[in-house]
């Protein structure tokens, strides 16, 4: 999106349509990869290893990283990948479900009591 268009909800409105045609087709899922080669995150440049999940949990946004933007359009921070492009140059991995959740299938199992019981 160039920047003059930007904040102007054309990126919501994209990604309410890309979840729509997915839903339709069956899809589950959407994931994405959000890199940060440029320090716009506090993870940018720092050792993630070995807490990967701790880093997840601890990334905050140094000045407009778009995850902030998936977050707000209702994806959720899923991991990272370190070095994913370069030392010290990560992705975020974040995923939105665009499909209903899975019903348990608790009786399917041997074992299992039956449902009610
Ligand atoms: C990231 C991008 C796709 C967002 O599209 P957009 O049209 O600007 O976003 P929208 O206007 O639909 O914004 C939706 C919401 O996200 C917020 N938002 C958008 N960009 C944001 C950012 N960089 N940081 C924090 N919040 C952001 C908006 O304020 C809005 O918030 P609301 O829930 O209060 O309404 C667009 O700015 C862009 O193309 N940026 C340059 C390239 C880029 O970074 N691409 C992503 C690569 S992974």
């Amino acid at each position: 999106m160039s920047p003059a268009h930007q904040r102007q909800g054309f990126g919501r409105a994209l990604l309410a349509y890309l979840e729509e045609r997915v839903r339709e087709r069956g899809g589950l899922t959407l994931w994405l990869g959000t890199d940060d080669e440029v320090d716009r995150t506090s993870l940018g440049g720092a050792e993630l290893y070995p807490d990967l999940l701790g880093a997840r949990a601890a990334i905050r946004d140094l000045g407009g990283h778009p995850y902030e933007f998936y977050l707000r359009c209702g994806f959720l921070l899923a991991g990272v990948v370190p070095d994913a492009n370069g030392p010290g140059k990560l992705d975020s991995l974040m995923a939105k479900r665009v499909s209903a959740p899975p019903t348990p299938q608790r009786d399917a199992h041997p074992g299992n009591p039956p449902s009610g019981v």
